[in-house]
């Protein structure tokens, strides 16, 4: 499938504005780049549910603390446009942080989602999620997409944009992608690459730890007892822990009746910091 790289708004908007004309859905994958699999499922997921599919690459400085990895993250578009055009991607937005941001990232007007942001992710990782509202909702404005496809192991993510969706009325269906994991269970990440060769096999114990949670209170174990088991695997395993977790799907502290439930982990192997997640019935 031909792919079109597009790196100018107008031109961007001509483009898909002439697929609105002709009656087309338009659907959106937006990325960050050094894609894999799990992107390309996303593409596949939007096909499904549109006519056409854009996807945006672009690494967002407003969604990175002052410590974190924003100037080595991986850049690779060759490898990402080849790849999008075999998933049957049509149209790939590639901003500028100038076309992004024109008022520069500290001038720039910035979504704060309530509630939500507070808690795991935003509690570790403040301003993160102000970061990824922001650019969400440009995006969104940028491409006017009738669906959108974010995977479930940014599950936090999800539920942010899922808020801001719905509380400023954004006409765009949300499709969540499952995860798409590796043979040993490792949630497939484009910060995977940043694990050494010792320990990629190590990485693996989260996934096994999500799923021990998820046992756990099968069993009737009490969460918080869980939580702490689950802590201290991944501190034997040699992870600096961030949380480990069990939530209801809004992300607060469920009560003791059955239901639904998340098990989410966040964990620094090394120099590497791997989130990953697991939903469950109680
Ligand atoms: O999930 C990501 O890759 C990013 O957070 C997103 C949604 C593209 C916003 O920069």
């Amino acid at each position: 499938m031909a792919l079109w790289i597009s790196t100018d708004l107008s031109d961007l908007r001509a483009r898909i504005g002439a697929w609105k004309r002709e009656g087309l859905r338009v659907g959106f994958v937006p990325t960050m780049g050094n894609l894999h699999a799990g992107h390309f499922s996303l593409v596949k997921l939007a096909r499904k549910h549109a006519d056409k599919v854009v996807a945006s690459v672009f690494v967002n400085p407003t969604q990175f603390g002052p410590n974190e990895d924003f100037a080595r993250y991986p850049r690779t578009p060759e490898a990402d446009a080849a790849g999008l055009a075999d998933a049957g991607c049509e149209l790939l937005w590639m901003p500028s942080v100038d076309a992004m941001y024109p008022y520069g990232s500290d001038g720039a007007v910035r979504m704060r989602v309530p509630g939500v942001t507070e808690v795991l992710e935003g509690a570790h990782r403040p301003g993160h999620f102000d970061g990824v509202a922001t650019v969400v909702a440009r995006l969104f404005h940028q491409v006017q997409p009738d669906v959108a496809a974010f995977g479930r192991k940014d599950y936090q993510q999800l539920a942010v944009i899922r808020y801001m969706v719905r509380d400023l009325a954004f006409p765009i269906e949300l499709l969540p992608g499952d995860t798409l994991r590796e043979g040993d269970g490792l949630a497939m990440s484009s910060r995977n690459q940043y694990l050494s060769a010792e320990e990629r096999p190590r990485a693996a114990l989260i996934h096994r730890t999500l799923q021990a949670m998820r046992e756990g209170i099968a069993a009737g174990r009490q969460r918080a007892d869980v939580e702490a088991q689950a802590a201290a695997a991944l501190a034997t395993g040699g992870f600096e822990v961030d949380y480990a977790a069990i939530r209801a799907p809004d992300l607060t502290e469920p009560d003791d009746a059955p239901g639904p439930r998340v098990a989410l982990i966040a964990a620094r192997l090394g120099r590497t910091r791997l989130i990953d997640n697991l939903e469950f019935t109680a």
